[in-house]
């Protein structure tokens, strides 16, 4: 039996699971492609490095296009990171008719579309299932398993690190900074941790996601993006009491085939199963017209986790392969975009305030949400020692996000309020 080579891209976190799996799976895989799985060459930046796995240093290469242009090489594993850096590879990877198989989401989010054509028109698979929710299936979820239903919402933890972080603040009192170096030191953020902090990560997955799900191009630039390095103790703390924990969200929803998708810091109702999902593990609940509610739970992140998306994705290329139907099953969106507006975007709201503790200042507050017919769910004037403002917390019935633009924007000239200190959505 001919065995299948692999040009693997990269052997740092995922890149070492991969070698891990494919050398530790190796019968089964056999098993189920009927033929090896052969990792025929490394790139890597340093082939000096020490690794952390045995590995022959004749398959270790710095040159990229030693393996892109091998023509032995059957499949390319790309499991390196960066844009710039790897579109070229994988551009030309496709034009000499080899399969991909990617866990960069930066790369599908920002070029899918142009990298999926290339591979239709050579007749390549390529396939991304690590890129979105680490371990978790979903994109072979929201692909195959979906195809008969129309999917309402989408709604995921897709970063780890973010959610590392919020679970070490909320169960430990853990300080952001603490727990984010821990986060590097296991391996989950990305290179520019940023980008996981600041959402940016999660946008780009969820653009995948709603992509798929909708089958609408959604582009990264149609996500509305919130981090949580603005999430404080005090804002976790005061979650709990009410009976909420605080999740990096992304929030992808269909209604009347308008769309909206975004990611930021939202209050779970503790009853909601997704308030439960802690540390790295992520969660995407999927909500169609006719399955109703479910939900997917995995590590989102993480060397092993990571790297059997990867291989899974390997096998169904080398399996396509052997059928000789690579290419053919690759999801075109056919729904014209339409994003939702302002008026039409619309949640539940948290909101703490800072104001002056004297009468009638909760009157005049109530006042600018009946102004903009923002209707009220629970108002809850809170004593703080250290404060010697009084605190209001108030939750909104569902409000657009045009009107809460508007409260926010005449709060800032009403004189009683000290200070917006956090604004929330809420779920549950
Ligand atoms: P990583 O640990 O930083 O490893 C990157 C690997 O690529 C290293 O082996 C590095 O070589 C090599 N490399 C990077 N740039 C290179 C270049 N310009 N030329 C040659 N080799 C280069 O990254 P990772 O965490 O494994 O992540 C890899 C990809 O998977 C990223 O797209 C990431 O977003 C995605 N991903 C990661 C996870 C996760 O849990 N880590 C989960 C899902 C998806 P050296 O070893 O010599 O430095
Ligand atoms: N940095 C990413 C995360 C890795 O924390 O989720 C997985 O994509």
């Amino acid at each position: 039996m001919k065995p299948v080579k692999v040009g693997l891209l990269g052997l740092g976190t995922v890149g070492t699971g991969v070698v891990r799996i494919v050398q530790g799976h190796q019968e089964d895989l056999r098993s189920q492609v009927g033929s090896p799985i052969q990792i025929e060459k490394i790139l890597v930046k340093d082939a000096n490095k020490v690794r952390n796995i045995p590995i022959d240093p004749g398959k270790l290469t710095e040159d990229a296009w030693e393996i892109i242009r091998d023509p032995e090489i059957d499949v390319i594993v790309e499991v390196m990171g960066g844009v710039d850096s790897t579109k070229p590879y994988i551009l030309e990877a496709l034009e000499r008719g080899k399969h991909v198989v990617t866990a960069n989401k930066d790369l599908m989010a920002l070029h899918g579309p142009e990298i999926l054509a290339k591979a239709q028109q050579h007749q390549c698979d390529v396939m991304y299932e690590a890129s979105v929710a680490g371990g978790i299936p979903i994109i072979r979820t929201l692909i195959e398993g979906f195809s008969s239903d129309r999917i309402l919402k989408i709604m995921g933890i897709v970063n780890g690190t973010t959610n590392y972080i919020l679970t070490k603040m909320s169960q430990e009192g853990a300080s952001y900074e603490d727990v984010l170096k821990e986060a590097q030191q296991l391996g989950y953020a990305e290179a520019d941790p940023t980008s996981d902090v600041e959402g940016l990560d999660a946008a780009r997955k969820m653009a995948i996601l709603a992509t798929l799900g909708f089958r609408t191009e959604v582009a990264l630039e149609d996500v509305d993006v919130r981090g949580i390095s603005g999430v404080s103790k005090e804002d976790i703390m005061y979650a709990k009491r009410l009976g909420y924990e605080v999740k990096l969200l992304g929030i992808a929803e269909r209604q009347d085939e308008h769309i909206s998708i975004s990611v930021q810091p939202t209050m779970v109702k503790f009853s909601h199963p997704i308030a439960s999902v802690n540390g790295v593990f992520n969660a995407v609940y999927v909500h169609g017209e006719a399955v109703g509610e479910t939900m997917f739970y995995g590590a989102g992140a993480g060397e092993l986790p990571t790297a059997t998306s990867v291989v899974a994705d390997l096998v169904a290329v080398v399996k396509n392969l052997k059928l000789g139907v690579n290419g053919q099953k690759t999801m075109v969106p056919y729904n014209e975009k339409k994003l939702k507006s302002d008026e039409q975007i619309a949640c539940k709201n948290f909101l703490l305030l800072h104001v002056e503790d004297k009468a009638g200042v909760l009157a005049q507050i109530t006042q600018v949400f009946a102004e903009y017919e923002v209707s009220l769910a629970s108002v809850l004037q809170q004593p703080n020692a250290d404060n010697p403002d009084a605190e209001i917390i108030i939750i909104t019935h569902d409000a657009s996000k045009a009107s809460m633009d508007k409260v926010l924007k005449h709060f800032e000239r009403l004189g009683v309020i000290r200070k917006v200190k956090s604004v929330y959505r809420v779920e549950g």
